[in-house]
């Protein structure tokens, strides 16, 4: 097994029904990943000790999805330079837009990269960060414009009225 160049990190594992899109990605384009979970308000410490030490441990990048007032990314990106990619995941009561708000209004100085709120943003962090990977490895590169090409030919086979 590969040593994982992704970390998927989550707040809790409520949120796992909305980040496993981004891990089922990884696992199809065979992108080594480490899932965890780790939460802002109720583990601190940890999201501190992860954060700084998640460049040495070989990550390229993290994916951080959190629910409500979501500090995760936040505060993920606060403790490590490595770029940081922001699941929304939808609330109750807001809809996740409380969670898109908490992740996307980063102060100056300290980015968040910000997905869109739910399954696309959990699918598209882990589209961006094979996107990074694919900077430096040729075949992962290919595997994308692959991807790209079976998504453009599903939509030119499209058809109306939408077969039943
Ligand atoms: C956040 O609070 C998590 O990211 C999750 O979205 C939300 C609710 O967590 P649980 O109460 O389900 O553990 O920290």
């Amino acid at each position: 097994m590969s040593k994982p160049r992704v970390a998927v990190v989550m707040g809790s594992t409520s949120d796992w029904p909305v980040m496993q899109h981004a891990t089922e990605i990884l696992d199809a384009f065979d992108v080594a990943y480490d899932a965890r979970v780790v939460s802002a308000h109720r583990t601190p410490d940890l999201l501190a000790e992860f954060g700084k030490s998640a460049r040495e441990a070989g990550f390229a990048c993290i994916i951080a999805g959190a629910g409500g007032a979501a500090h995760l990314p936040g505060m993920l990106a606060a403790n490590t330079s490595l770029p940081v990619l922001g699941v929304p995941v939808p609330t109750e009561h807001l809809g996740g837009q409380d969670s898109l708000y908490s992740i996307v209004q980063m102060p100056k100085g300290v980015p968040v990269a910000t997905f869109a709120i739910g399954k696309a943003g959990a699918i598209n962090a882990a589209l961006f960060a094979v996107a990074l990977l694919a900077n430096d490895d040729a075949a992962l590169a290919r595997d994308l414009d692959a991807f790209r090409a079976r998504q453009r030919d599903a939509v030119l086979d499209m058809t109306l009225p939408p077969a039943g």
